[in-house]
């Protein structure tokens, strides 16, 4: 059983909840552009590192002719994938070392995997598993906008709490966090360099902005859960004796967000999220 990810990186919901979100159907388009693949078709479609699931999820529905796949190294979310998301089969696995003969699937497909595993294991087990003239999409996150609501300040236990915990770079770096990572440049060069074709890149902007009108209100709640969530997650990870009143702390600032969005007392705070997607083909 591998929770390695799970236990000391990101939590379940941190993951599944803010990936819902980035792959909601409104944003469909964006990706759909960018993708560029036949939605009459029936693709057979791989999804490498796929976490707990939400993204597989989207594809499902966006895809609804294909047949989907989705591996990943850490059992919980391969664990949670199964429980949660219908339509779609799961399995743990390395992508450096997929369990799939060679030519099996058409399409290939990760999001914020590239910068985990080494670049010809990562770009040469995609390559191998998809069929003559498949297709390879690879999600890259790059730096976004973020601007955080006063009342979302963390408190001076929250502040005090984070200060004592070792360096946060260094306990990713002990588990093999982020141990390629790519420029803008360097990840389709990469991918060329790795056997793929008719590379191209292109940028979805997903803009999370709860107090925008244009989001319904189950919408922008979401976003705030999520936040919270992936707050949770973060101090639960470190497993203290004070983990208790940091998570109160914490829950009491996200619950006063929600109230002032509820009473229509705009915050504007927003998270700004870019994605490159790179598009080869075998
Ligand atoms: C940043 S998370 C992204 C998860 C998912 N793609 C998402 O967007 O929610 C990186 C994922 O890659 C997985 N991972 C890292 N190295 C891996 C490997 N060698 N084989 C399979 N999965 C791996 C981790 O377990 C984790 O689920």
């Amino acid at each position: 059983m591998n929770t390695i990810w799970s236990d000391n990186v990101q939590g379940i919901l941190t993951l599944y909840l803010s990936r819902k979100l980035r792959f909601d159907d409104r944003f469909f388009p964006q990706y759909e552009g960018l993708f560029r693949l036949d939605r009459g078709r029936e693709l057979r479609i791989l999804e490498v590192g796929c976490g707990p699931g939400a993204l597989a999820e989207a594809l499902c529905r966006w895809y609804p002719r294909a047949e989907i796949h989705g591996i990943d190294r850490d059992s919980r979310f391969i664990e949670y994938a199964r429980e949660h998301v219908a339509g779609v089969s799961f399995s743990e696995g390395d992508a450096a070392r997929l369990p799939f003969e060679e030519g099996t699937f058409d399409v290939t497909i990760s999001n914020t995997v590239q910068e985990h595993v080494e670049p010809s294991a990562f770009w040469g087990e995609q390559r191998r598993v998809l069929k003559p003239g498949g297709v390879c999409l690879c999600l890259s996150a790059r730096r976004g906008i973020r601007r955080g609501a006063p009342c979302l300040e963390p408190t001076d236990t929250e502040k005090a709490f984070w200060a004592a915990q070792p360096d946060a770079e260094s306990s990713l770096e002990a588990f093999q966090v982020c141990r390629y990572p790519m420029s803008e440049s360097e990840i389709p060069a990469s991918m060329e360099k790795h056997g793929f074709v008719h590379v191209t890149t292109g940028y979805a902007v997903i803009d999370l902005t709860p107090d925008d009108p244009k989001y319904p209100a189950p919408m922008a709640e979401a976003m705030i859960e999520a936040e919270r969530q992936s707050d949770l997650d973060a101090i639960r990870s470190v497993r203290s004796a004070d983990a208790e009143d940091v998570i109160c702390a914490a829950n009491a600032r996200y619950d006063e967000r929600l109230r002032l969005y509820r009473a229509g007392i705009r915050q504007w705070d927003t998270s700004v999220s870019l994605t490159m997607v790179l598009r080869g083909e075998k």
